[in-house]
């Protein structure tokens, strides 16, 4: 297991550079099974969740090769792919489900391991399933596998009852070659979704309304490879963003849409931070300890789940008291036992955590559960007297490239313990 050392006390400070969403290009990378030659993508992250999603397409019969240095990624997919997906890459990552839907509209049938639940919540795929039974498929589960079949998906009305990022996507990737019409209501409105509908129209899919609530699509009859640029990790960006706060410094983040994180970086402005858009990102700058400030995660546009850690982190040495609601996902306060090994005053009641901020927490060793739970750990080392040791630093690779390396580029005092 590797684990991330932080001893607190620097003030975070230079520039850093995001490159393009895990849960953006995890999907493109999915899309691209849409369309037999070469797909190519631009600012791909060098995080362990594209070489499982890499992984997963090779097995299907792609040819996948990476530039590191170029942050490029060129997936050759073959006329015929075979359509199972195996429980050994599914459980390392619940993302592989994406397949679900490219395969289904593009070989008529997809065997999908189920992801079961994981550290932060149950996460179901009903919304999934329901989307594609309108859609003509037959879907069961058996034997720990979602097995559908649709030698042909016809157009369907698919109202979610949650703006399911996941379901959205599937319902979005088969619709693309079905016939006829889908119209997709409640849909989720993430800059994700926006660029996956960008690179499916760059491939020749009619696609309408991606970022709003109702999503159209017309299915046809074939699609063409292309070469697409992964939209910024607003997750990652504002990651640092929250870093900069808490550590009373001055990042700029190149490679960002502060448009995408408008009500997280407003929030930051009310807890004191001095906010700037650059010409390619954005400049956070603080100069005393941050006010507590209330958090409620919510669908797009509303402050990102993803996000509830980082700012838990941040109230827990703030001046005063807040509370953060989780609307999302229902464990994903379990990170706040280990928050408090470093001293952080957090009482949890079902959807709310109530944070009360401490002038200073103390370093001690912590395990990180999940991605954003590990990069919430590490912040709040970064504010503690004396090391921290964050173990399972193998989730914080998962979503964020380069981590410790950017964390030293700012002035922390951070390696990389094997
Ligand atoms: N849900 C259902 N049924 C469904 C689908 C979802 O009940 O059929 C529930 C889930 O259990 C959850 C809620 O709906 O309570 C939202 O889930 P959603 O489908 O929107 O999330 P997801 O697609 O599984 C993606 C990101 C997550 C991010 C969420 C919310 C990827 C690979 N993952 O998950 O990212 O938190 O959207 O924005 O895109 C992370 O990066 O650390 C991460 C967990």
């Amino acid at each position: 297991m590797a684990a991330i050392r932080v001893s607190g006390g620097a003030r975070l400070a230079g520039s850093v550079r995001v490159t393009g969403a895990k849960n953006s290009v995890l999907k493109l990378m999915a899309a691209a099974l849409l369309a037999r030659g070469c797909t190519v993508l631009h600012e791909v992250p060098d995080i362990h969740d594209v070489e499982i999603m890499a992984e997963l397409l090779r097995r299907l019969g792609c040819s996948v090769e990476r530039d590191l240095a170029a942050r490029t990624l060129a997936i050759t997919v073959p006329e015929h792919l075979e359509h199972r997906a195996d429980y050994d890459l599914v459980r390392r990552m619940r993302a592989s489900i994406c397949v679900l839907g490219p395969l289904v509209t593009r070989v008529g049938a997809a065997d999908v391991a189920l992801p079961g639940g994981d550290a932060i919540g149950s996460r179901g795929l009903d919304m999934h399933i329901d989307g594609l039974t309108r859609m003509g498929a037959t879907v069961a589960s058996e034997h720990g596998y979602l097995v559908a079949q649709a030698p042909r998906l016809h157009g369907a009305h698919v109202d979610l009852d949650f703006p399911s990022v996941g379901a959205t996507e599937n319902i979005l990737m088969a619709a693309v070659l079905a016939d006829g019409t889908t119209t997709i209501e409640n849909a989720a409105r993430e800059p994700e979704i926006v660029d996956l509908a960008e690179m499916l129209r760059a491939m020749g899919a009619q696609v309408d309304g991606a970022g709003t609530p109702t999503i159209t699509v017309v299915g046809v009859e074939g699609l063409q490879p292309v070469e697409h640029t992964t939209v910024p990790d607003r997750i990652v960006a504002g990651t640092w963003a929250i870093a900069a706060a808490m550590t009373q410094g001055d990042v700029t983040v190149h490679n960002a849409r502060p448009e995408h994180l408008e009500l997280a970086l407003d929030r930051l402005s009310l807890a004191g931070a001095a906010i700037d858009a650059t010409a390619d990102g954005l400049r956070v700058r603080m100069d005393r300890r941050p006010r507590a400030i209330d958090i409620v995660t919510l669908p797009y546009p509303g402050i990102a789940t993803d996000f509830q850690p980082q700012f838990i982190a941040l109230n827990a040495v703030a001046d005063g008291a807040a509370m953060v609601t989780e609307n999302l996902f229902e464990a994903r306060f379990r990170f706040v036992q280990e928050l408090a090994r470093l001293g952080a005053d957090v009482r949890t009641d079902g959807h709310h955590a109530l944070v009360r901020g401490r002038a200073r927490l103390s370093g001690a060793p912590v395990e990180a559960t999940d991605i954003r739970a590990g990069a919430g750990l590490v912040l709040a080392g970064l504010c503690a007297d004396g090391v921290t040791t964050v173990h399972g630093a193998e989730h914080i690779d998962r979503g964020y490239a380069g981590f410790v390396e950017d964390l030293q580029a700012l002035g922390a005092d951070a390696e990389r313990l094997a």
